[in-house]
């Protein structure tokens, strides 16, 4: 074999390699324990615009799909602003919300569930998912809460999210 022909084996070796799954897994795992080392630790709010969207005025602080340099890949975390109420929905539930400021209630399948300013709301796993609305009691008043969300088990529970009413602040 002369020189040209050894390097074009190394070239079709070398690509071989890179595409090969266990390298992919290597690659993967090197990018994991980087991003614990070097991944923003703190979340500042004002690096995480609100967004109005079908469901409500949110601030996503922890989301893979819009922020994939996080340490933590696997949790959803976002702060609702409930300006007078929220859209409506179903998904599973299994999740937790803080309530941060302000008072107000959700519906949980039917059911009126009220809330304040230092209370946890959570949301029961039920068989088809749970669904839920929510609603500022004290019209003008600043009311907020912040859910966090276990990814991996919403994944193990299948669920689902079905919009059933759109968030009456959003301009689609
Ligand atoms: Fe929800």
């Amino acid at each position: 074999m002369n020189d040209r022909a050894r390097s074009r084996t190394r070239v079709r070796e070398a690509e071989t390699i890179a595409g090969n799954s266990y390298e992919l897994i290597l690659k993967q795992r090197e990018a994991f324990i980087e991003r614990q080392a070097t991944g923003p630790v703190v979340i500042a709010s004002e690096d995480r615009k609100i967004q109005v969207n079908r469901q409500g005025t949110l601030r996503y602080y922890l989301a893979p799909l819009s922020y994939p340099e996080t340490p933590l890949q696997d949790w959803l975390v976002f702060e609702n602003h409930v300006r007078t109420h929220s859209g409506k929905h179903r998904h599973q539930g299994g999740l937790v919300i803080y309530v941060i400021e302000g008072e107000g209630y959700s519906m949980v399948d039917g059911e009126r569930v009220d809330w304040k300013a230092g209370d946890l709301l959570l949301l029961p796993i039920r068989p088809g998912g749970v669904e839920h609305q929510h609603f500022n009691t004290r019209a003008g008043a600043t009311c907020r809460w912040i859910a966090f969300c276990h990814l991996p088990m919403m994944d193990h529970l299948a669920m689902e999210m079905t919009q059933i009413e759109i968030n009456p602040d959003f301009r689609g």
